[in-house]
């Protein structure tokens, strides 16, 4: 009896110390259950499941976002882009799901001093959407390389 006792004291301590990690996480900025809810069913028909793409069609959104989000200018074209501003999300919403995949699907790539998107900030740069996105993603390749990151290729 007492050893079960000293156990469950045991558990009782372990599951504090990792609710207290827990918090002292810093806030990812997104609730992944509603993540993915908005993704199925706002994004994915497009981008697949998995958000690999369709070659020559549609570009992944794995790897890539981690690298557009560096600077300002791709900051914006992400959350400008048609399928996301146009999109019949909310601002939080659009700001929940950008942020799970940019933690989730671009966890390599993502800079380590990324600030989440936050509902704010989609409100006042969103609209309007871009109309020539591939003239804008071009330029936007240009200037990651010009700032050394040679990682996003040209195409997709
Ligand atoms: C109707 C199909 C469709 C839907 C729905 C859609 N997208 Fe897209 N998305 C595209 C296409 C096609 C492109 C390439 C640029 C263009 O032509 O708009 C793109 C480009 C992007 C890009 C830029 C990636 C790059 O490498 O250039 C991001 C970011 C993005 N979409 C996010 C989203 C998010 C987030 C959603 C859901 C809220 C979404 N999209 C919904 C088709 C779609």
């Amino acid at each position: 009896m007492k050893r079960s006792l000293a156990w469950r004291v045991a558990l009782l301590l372990a599951c504090g110390a990792s609710s207290a990690l827990y918090a002292a996480e810093p806030d990812r900025g997104y609730d992944a259950a509603s993540a993915k809810q908005a993704w199925v069913l706002n994004c994915m028909g497009c981008h697949t499941a998995d958000a690999h793409g369709i070659p020559g069609k549609v570009p992944p959104l794995t790897g890539e976002l981690g690298h557009f989000v560096r600077l300002p200018q791709g900051r914006e074209f992400v959350m400008r882009v048609p399928g996301a501003s146009n999109s019949a999300l909310s601002d939080a919403d659009l700001a929940n799901v950008l942020n799970w995949l940019i933690d989730t699907r671009n966890t390599q790539t993502k800079p380590a001093n990324f600030k989440p998107y936050t509902a704010e900030e989609i409100a006042a740069k969103r609209r309007p959407a871009l109309t020539h996105v591939a003239e804008h993603r071009a330029a936007l390749v240009e200037r990651l390389r010009k700032a050394g990151d040679n990682a996003v290729a040209d195409g997709y």
